[in-house]
């Protein structure tokens, strides 16, 4: 593999250990893929940020690296992390969890890492540019930057993003490369996409035939940026994909399909997905914001609540930013009267929501119904908002 001179003196520890270590890693994971270069990166999402999917293990990895002098150097943004950083208490979340969560967050905060804590950090202030180079780690947040923006972002595990965020670089392969991002097989569109929950389903049902490949969808008339965020979520969590495209829609469509194996997604699909993964009938939390809620979202949700009174928990999960939006709109305030709470910082999966006694969650995204009884031992009711909205309120 290529090393520039810069890049040979990381590796041979002129820029101190931990760049050494960093540098070793990024050297490794290039060799294992075939990467014939290092490139720069514009910004990092590091993933490993809830103390629930870390634990004390990781919470040391981090305050070592930290002790260590281990600094950032270009633009770096974390996942959501396990709880709201100022409402926790508010929400119940255990004491123990707290103190360990913000021991996590203060490990970020000595590296230079900017404490925003989200899957979504393209509707908070870090949207790159088509064509940039990331190194990005949520797997919705990396579909989104590749299929919708255009920009190029391999997935990153916890290690890996930490080192390019360290370093400034990361291997030139996988989807940073042309011959990576054309289609592999053709899923035409032939239910009606209604709600964003049917944009869930189809990302579900897409994502178990597509695995690692790229999807190429036809059939799809008109698509909002939070239905292509669900559908991206959806495929990456029931599948491995990192890449997709929406005829006449995302930003790389433009590709010859002629020759590739084609499926069907008919109403039969869909209803065959919404059955399979509805398992509970009247759940104990509602939670919208999977990905991370726009402020068109949280608009919708406290429209629909207006007048209205929840009898069970309801949470809209998304970023910090977005809550201050959405509080300066007078949102947050409205979703309150309703009984119900914007949560920033954090989401259904990685909340420790099992320990704080909830068994039953209601949720409108296919990547939540998917996780959240495997991650979060929880029973799901997987359907549109209109619906999850009269069940809080029954
Ligand atoms: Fe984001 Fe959590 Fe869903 S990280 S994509 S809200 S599972």
């Amino acid at each position: 593999m290529f090393l520039t001179e810069e890049q040979k003196g990381m590796l041979d520890g002129k820029k101190g250990e931990v760049v050494q270590r960093c540098m070793r890693l990024l050297v490794r994971l290039g060799e294992i893929y075939g990467a014939e270069e290092m490139m720069p990166v514009k910004s990092v999402q590091v993933a490993g940020v809830s103390y629930k999917t870390v634990g004390d293990a990781g919470l040391e990895f981090l305050q070592d690296f930290a002790d260590k002098g281990a600094k950032v150097i270009v633009p770096t943004f974390l996942n959501p992390a396990g709880m709201d950083l100022v409402d926790w208490k508010e929400l119940g979340f255990p004491e123990e969890f707290a103190k360990k969560q913000n021991q996590v967050m203060e490990a970020f905060r000595k590296m230079d890492i900017s404490i925003s804590a989200t899957c979504t950090p393209y509707l908070a202030g870090n949207r790159p540019n088509k064509g940039e180079h990331l190194a990005w780690s949520e797997s919705s947040a990396v579909s989104f930057a590749n299929s919708v923006i255009g920009a190029r972002t391999n997935r990153e595990g916890g290690p890996s993003g930490l080192a390019a965020a360290i370093c400034g670089f990361t291997p030139k392969y996988g989807l940073h490369l042309d011959e990576n991002r054309r289609p592999n097989l053709v899923i035409d569109v032939l239910a009606k996409l209604e709600s964003n929950s049917d944009f869930g389903a189809l990302g579900v049902w897409a994502g178990k035939k597509a695995g690692k490949k790229v999807p190429y969808f036809t059939g799809i008339k008109s698509a909002t940026e939070d239905q292509l965020k669900i559908l991206g979520a959806s495929m990456a969590a029931s599948g491995a994909v990192a890449l997709y495209h929406v005829q006449a829609i995302t930003p790389e469509a433009d590709q010859d399909i002629s020759e590739l194996e084609k499926f069907e997604f008919t109403e039969k699909e869909k209803q065959e997905t919404y059955d399979s993964l509805n398992t509970a009938e009247h759940p104990q939390l509602i939670v919208f914001g999977c990905p991370h809620a726009s402020i068109n979202e949280i608009r919708e949700i406290a429209n629909k609540l207006k007048g209205k009174h929840a009898k069970k928990q309801l949470w809209v999960c998304t970023s910090r930013l977005v809550k201050e939006k959405a509080e300066a709109e007078g949102l947050v305030k409205a979703i309150k009267e309703a009984g119900g709470h914007v949560v920033a910082d954090t989401c259904m999966v990685v909340a420790p929501i099992e320990q704080m006694g909830f068994a039953s969650t209601g949720v409108n995204s296919g990547k939540a119904a998917t996780y959240l009884p495997g991650f979060c031992k929880q029973k799901v009711m997987f359907r549109d908002i209109d619906r999850l909205i009269e069940e809080a309120l029954s």
